[in-house]
């Protein structure tokens, strides 16, 4: 974790001013600071994420990494005009309507960020899609107690890939109120 530390307390993240419509609290916000200092230490050029919804964590990375190809899926599940939200927020990424579950194989890619399915098999199918294919996974509401689903599924891929998992709790202090996150890192198994 002493990366991690030392990257937070001088964290230049700038969200900015909400626009509107925009709600989300400080745990929230917590959780794109450390996404930001994660995009910044990887030093990311292509940038993958499963669930943008509204486009906050899109844009995060984004900011962190203004120049990284950034590409953004969702099914639009949770709401059906998710694109036209985070198009707006984040003109450069490129998104597609797509349902990961039907992905047979991603494109090789330098950073992921998983927030599509919270269930433990929708989660674990997604990270055996992606594990292979990225150097550095991130996993949003890593939680045991909030998101068991999410939580199972992170130590199952690690147990089956050999992926080393470092685990952002909300024990972490230094953060402030967090809702937990997971970083798997490491030679994808596949290569
Ligand atoms: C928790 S939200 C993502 C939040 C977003 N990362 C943010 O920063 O606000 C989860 C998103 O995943 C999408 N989703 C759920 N299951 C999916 C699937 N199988 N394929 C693609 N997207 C999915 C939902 O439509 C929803 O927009």
């Amino acid at each position: 974790m002493h990366w991690l530390m030392d990257l937070m307390p001088g964290s230049d993240f700038q969200w900015g001013e909400p626009e509107p419509g925009d709600n989300f609290g400080e745990h929230h916000l917590n959780h794109l600071r450390v996404l930001y200092a994660l995009c910044k230490f990887y030093e990311p050029d292509s940038i993958l994420e499963f669930g943008v919804r509204y486009g906050y964590s899109l844009k995060a990375m984004h900011l962190a990494r203004p120049a990284a190809q950034l590409t953004g899926i969702d099914n639009g599940s949770y709401t059906s005009f998710w694109d036209i939200k985070a198009r707006a927020r984040v003109p450069a990424a490129k998104l597609g309507h797509r349902d990961t579950r039907n992905l047979s194989r991603i494109e090789p890619v330098d950073f992921v960020h998983v927030d599509a399915g919270h269930r433990f098999d929708e989660c674990l199918a997604d990270l055996m899609l992606v594990l292979p294919r990225a150097k550095v996974v991130v996993v949003d509401d890593y939680h045991p107690a909030n998101h068991p689903g999410v939580w199972y599924a992170v130590e199952e891929a690690s147990r089956i890939t050999g992926c080393d998992v470092i685990e952002i709790c909300e024990e972490d202090s230094l953060i402030g109120p967090f809702k937990g996150m997971a970083v798997i890192d490491g030679v994808p198994y596949g290569s």
